[in-house]
């Protein structure tokens, strides 16, 4: 029997494979019982507190409702809201919240800020994306990709282009090597993921079966797949000067119509975290277009708007999943 209450939700590899599958099997129940108008409020006079020192539309959003249509109160803080990173350390800021509020929820930078929270808040304590880790949108991506295949979750296969040593890149390949996945990590050797993240990716994959490829070409790395994953080329707190060099090194990546048909899987879903550049609608995509020239970065607007994109049914399920860990580890 799993029993999560009270379990910080920091990184993947905190869970056993088991632990994250009955966070995805909750995900499912609570989204069907969600569309059905039979959703229990487990969370009931709960009070949460959601910390953003970096900007967000879906993990903050995703979080408030969740919190909300189970019956919690929410608390938003931004960075110029409170006194924490100027005048207040993490921990001081954990120790005081961890008497206000039944979990919190922190979005930031170093993935030791989080720790640091949840190591002296006294209360479950949620990443919401730091440099290193995203683990609520792993848990997304998955239920996603097992509500658009009617394969077993260790028969389906992946391939995420672009930078892979991003929050995202880290957190999918660990997470499809805990579930014995397919997985390909397909971009410049460069942006690869560190060395520790794929050693532990190679432990986990031992024990499940997962098919783990590292690959610079992408016509090798994209064959078969049932998936294409991205994300953008430039993470939030990385310098803007950076643009250049990672547009050079990432243009071979970009997702197009032909890497589509590389995979030679006519019915190849195509996924995104979001946000995602594929236009220059944006203030920032307008910048780089004037810049560059290009007006779609890691994917383009054809692929993102065609019918083998899910990237909304993903965005979608970042609250049923986000709902499922708060459940799992704030529910009584
Ligand atoms: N995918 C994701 O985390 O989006 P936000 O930055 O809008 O929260
Ligand atoms: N890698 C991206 C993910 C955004 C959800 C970033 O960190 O900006």
């Amino acid at each position: 029997k799993i029993d999560l209450r009270r379990r910080p939700y920091l990184k993947e590899l905190d869970f056993t494979p088991a632990e994250f599958r009955h966070l995805l099997e909750l995900s499912a129940s609570i989204k069907t019982a969600r569309r059905e108008g039979s959703e229990e409020q487990r969370l009931r006079g709960k009070n949460i507190a959601v910390i953003f020192e970096k900007t967000s539309t879906r993990t903050r959003c995703a979080f408030e409702v969740a919190a909300h249509q189970q019956g919690a109160h929410v608390t938003y803080l931004d960075p110029a809201g409170s006194q924490l990173g100027h005048k207040e350390s993490v921990k001081d800021t954990a120790r005081v919240l961890g008497r206000y509020y039944d979990g919190i929820e922190y979005r930031g930078s170093d993935q030791r800020f989080v720790e640091e929270l949840a190591r002296h808040a006294g209360v479950p304590v949620w990443n919401g994306l730091t440099d290193q880790w995203h683990p609520t949108q792993s848990l997304a991506d998955v239920l996603t990709m097992w509500e658009h295949t009617d394969k077993p979750l260790d028969q389906v296969s992946f391939a995420y282009l672009g930078d892979a040593r991003n929050n995202v890149g880290n957190s999918l390949l660990i997470t499809a090597a805990m579930l014995g996945m397919d997985v390909r990590m397909v971009g410049p050797r460069a942006l690869r993921n560190a060395p520790d993240v794929v050693e532990e990716a190679r432990r986990a994959a031992a024990v499940s079966g997962a098919r783990i490829t590292l690959t610079e070409d992408v016509a090798q790395g994209v064959a078969g797949v049932d998936f294409l994953y991205t994300d953008v080329w430039l993470s939030m707190g990385e310098p803007p000067e950076l643009w250049d060099e990672r547009i050079a090194l990432l243009k071979p990546y970009q997702v197009t119509v032909q890497t589509l048909e590389a995979t030679g899987n006519p019915a190849v879903k195509f996924m995104h975290c979001l946000p995602a550049f594929h236009s220059s609608d944006t203030t920032v995509g307008a910048k780089i277009a004037a810049r560059t020239g290009m007006t779609a970065l890691e994917v383009t607007d054809e692929v993102f708007e065609s019918s083998h994109s899910i990237v909304f049914d993903q965005a979608e399920n970042r609250l049923h999943t986000i709902k499922a860990v708060l459940v799992a580890t704030l529910g009584d």
